[in-house]
């Protein structure tokens, strides 16, 4: 008998974008399963073009961009499924959340009102029912008093509870998938923690599948089964998140690590990747990191290195010309 097809199989998708000036290429062949249930991670800096790998497969491309590759969800390619399947698909079975929730929360509709038109639109419920079903899923996560709030407008919540109300509006129709941008970046600590143990408890009790992208190494550590690290529109490393965070193989993986607080702060350092994240515009015909890589020789500025499985773990993708025991030394030192 055939293995089950994971929720989510993506092969070879790239995007991009035409520009008066010429084309960018935001994402080049980017490969990845996740099965039910499961974490996946996407890691890198800004402009590395995780955003728009996910806009791909929600179909929310901006109108000078196209994608090309495959993404069954499900079974059904989300690349070139009619607008009106793929609506079904969006509000029903994959939901997505952003950094900042006022983006898709209406400041002009209470809470309620939100919530239950949903559930109308897409699960045929009452008024009644769907106001009962987003009270429960409030009380899920953890807005206290959630009978009386519901009723107030998304400006007289907090910034941490407004993330909630949105992690509670993506969760309403209980999807397969939740994508989640960036769900931290705009909260202090804390919260931050608070939003993760949440998602955390919200996947072991729903049994989402959730990809999570985010700058931040460390919350993927915690959270993530699979890992993938981008740089300038490529995949620099692939694999497990231990393998990622406890036997790096790229330097620029090292160079994230580097910049995790936790590992970093004992010894008194927080080591910054020296340059700026890349310009799609102005990439080197090589490695696109080489132009900051403590590694880098000759053949890294000119000749791209192909994405491959590591020789003494397959299940580990890497795109580097040097050895992985050198990035390995390079590790020792960042991390120690
Ligand atoms: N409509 C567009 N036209 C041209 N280029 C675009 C367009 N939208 C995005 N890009 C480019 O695609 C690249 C990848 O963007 P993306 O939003 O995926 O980055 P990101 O990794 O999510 O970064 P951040 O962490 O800042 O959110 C960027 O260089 C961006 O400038
Ligand atoms: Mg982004």
């Amino acid at each position: 008998m055939a293995a089950p097809s994971p929720l989510l199989q993506v092969d070879n998708l790239s995007v991009r974008f035409d520009t008066p000036d010429s084309a960018v290429h935001a994402v080049n062949g980017v490969s990845f399963a996740l099965e039910r249930g499961q974490t996946f991670g996407i890691v890198g800096e800004s402009g590395s073009g995780k955003s728009q790998t996910m806009m791909a497969l929600m179909g929310l491309l901006a109108a000078n961009g196209q994608a090309s590759g495959r993404a069954l969800f499900n079974g059904q390619d989300l690349l070139t499924l009619p607008e009106r399947e793929l609506n079904r698909v969006r509000g029903d079975r994959m939901a997505m959340i952003f950094q900042d929730p006022m983006t898709s929360l209406n400041p002009y509709l209470t809470v309620e009102r939100q919530m239950t038109e949903v559930l109308e639109l897409h699960k045929g419920l009452t008024r009644r029912a769907a106001l009962a079903l987003a009270i429960q899923t409030l009380e899920q996560v953890r807005i206290p008093d959630a009978p009386r709030r519901i009723r107030m407008y998304p400006h007289e919540f907090s910034g941490g509870m407004r993330q909630r109300i949105m992690i509670a509006m993506a969760l309403l129709c209980q999807p397969d998938l939740l994508i989640a941008d960036e769900p931290t970046t705009a909260l202090d600590v804390t919260v931050q923690a608070q939003t993760l143990q949440l998602l955390r408890e919200l996947q072991r009790d729903f049994g989402t599948a959730i990809i999570l992208i985010t700058h931040d190494l460390g919350v993927v550590a915690g959270l993530c089964d699979q890992v993938m690290v981008m740089y300038g529109g490529r995949v620099m490393e692939q694999g497990s998140a231990d393998s990622i965070f406890y036997r790096p193989t790229h330097p620029y993986t090292v160079g994230l690590l580097g910049a995790v607080p936790r590992l970093s702060q004992e010894g008194g350092r927080l080591l910054a990747i020296p340059g700026l994240p890349p310009s799609m515009a102005r990439l080197p015909a090589g490695c696109p990191f080489s132009e900051r890589c403590g590694l880098a020789t000759d053949r890294c500025v000119t000749e791209r290195p192909p994405l491959v499985p590591l020789a003494a773990d397959a299940q580990v993708l890497r795109a580097c010309h040097r050895d992985p025991s050198e990035v390995a030394q390079l590790a020792e030192e960042v991390v120690s």
